[in-house]
């Protein structure tokens, strides 16, 4: 590697056939919400997954809040979400005028914990989001069984996670509604864009009605309730299609990628990288890197050092709860808290090749070790 190395975090695979796919669309005219690619790129997902249904939807965030209000979430109500999770998570509870409420999560699968969402169940819960973070599922078998002993509804955060699975059963296929993100770092993409997944016809159908505007099907420019335009471009669609066609080669390769940079760190004492539970199979969205005893500011530190050996780096996620929109004092996330701090996500996409791995993982190898590193 040179000066000029510069290692992405993440980036896309565009080939020829998402040239081509992108380019029909666009020759046959159709390039706003209604087309070919939008009806296939739906049908072809929804078998993926493996459930009756799936909705486009403009992004993952505008999925959430589309699959919460079509439910009837409404200003009253709780959801219980992760504390630690993308901020889409929350705000899209928060749209709905219900409360998000912060739960902790378990310090291997980095996912919610259902001992802790039994613990915050009161007379206004109404829903539980698991977020299958990082690409690992939530147990959604404890969570689904929670969820019925108290009569909740469970949905997927499937943003991070697209073909993980439990027991060879598809995300977005183990809860009453699966949400998808294909925004450009994700492991599908269509530019800007979401899935919504479900086995409900009823509630499929509203989805879709409110999605459009809650415009009458009978009575053109009548609107019987309130809408919203959360719709995907043909254009994004035949995108998202051309990469669906392809996902199983992305999966492979992510994990191919997982392998060498656990080859290559697994020797190092005190550091982790993703956690599998036996019942899991993970999709590897992002690395997981953790840094035993690891401060903020000496997490901050390396990620600096790794930035100067053009390396791109993110942080994991801060407590959604810390954030001045949701700061409550009755929150308690210890292990949240304690994670967060210590750990970083490294790059991890299709085009990243072993000699770059080896090289992100000799940086980070001679990093600690000028660093005195004696953790674990
Ligand atoms: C866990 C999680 N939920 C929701 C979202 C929101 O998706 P989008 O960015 O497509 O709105 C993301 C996307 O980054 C995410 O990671």
């Amino acid at each position: 590697m040179n000066t000029q190395t510069f290692i992405p975090i993440s980036q896309p695979s565009i080939t020829q056939l998402e040239i081509d796919y992108v380019t029909d669309a666009l020759k046959s005219g159709w390039v706003s919400s209604l087309g070919e690619y939008i009806t296939k790129f739906e049908e072809k997902f929804a078998a993926y997954c493996g459930t009756k249904y799936a909705l486009t939807t403009a992004n993952g965030t505008t999925g959430i809040h589309l699959a919460l209000a079509t439910y009837g979430i409404k200003p009253g109500d709780e959801v219980i979400v992760p504390d630690f999770t993308f901020i889409a998570t929350a705000n899209a509870v928060n749209y709905t005028g219900a409360k998000p409420v912060f739960v902790d999560i378990e310090e291997d699968t980095l996912c919610i914990n259902p001992l802790e969402i039994e613990k915050a169940i009161t007379e206004k819960t109404k829903a539980i989001i698991a977020v299958h973070l990082y690409g690992h599922p939530a147990n959604m078998t404890a969570i689904n069984q929670l969820a019925q002993q108290y009569n909740l509804i469970v949905m997927e955060d499937t943003a991070e996670a697209h073909g993980a699975s439990i027991n060879g059963q598809k995300v977005g296929s183990l809860s009453y509604c699966g949400i998808f993100s294909f925004y450009g770092n994700k492991i599908v993409t269509s530019g800007e864009g979401g899935m919504i997944t479900t086995n409900d016809e009823e509630f499929y159908q509203k989805a879709k009605h409110l999605r459009d505007h809650a415009m009458s099907s009978s009575k053109r420019y009548w609107h019987d309730e309130l809408g919203y335009n959360y719709r995907m471009t043909n254009m994004q669609a035949a995108l998202g299609l051309a990469q669906l066609e392809r996902i199983d080669e992305f999966i492979e390769k992510r994990q191919e990628i997982f392998n060498e940079y656990q080859k290559n760190l697994s020797d190092i004492p005190g550091l982790k990288l993703n956690f599998t539970a036996k019942w899991a199979t993970n999709v590897y969205w992002l690395i997981c890197l953790e840094i035993e005893g690891y401060t903020e500011i000496e997490r901050n530190n390396l990620m600096d050092a790794l930035k100067l050996k053009g390396i791109d780096t993110r942080p994991y996620f801060y407590p959604i709860s810390d954030m001045p929109m949701y700061k409550n004092e009755q929150i308690y996330t210890p292990i949240t808290h304690k994670v967060y701090q210590r750990g970083i996500n490294l790059p991890c996409y299709f085009d990243l090749t072993d000699r770059e791995i080896d090289y992100i993982c000799s940086s980070i190898g001679n990093y600690l070790e000028l660093n005195q590193f004696s953790a674990a």
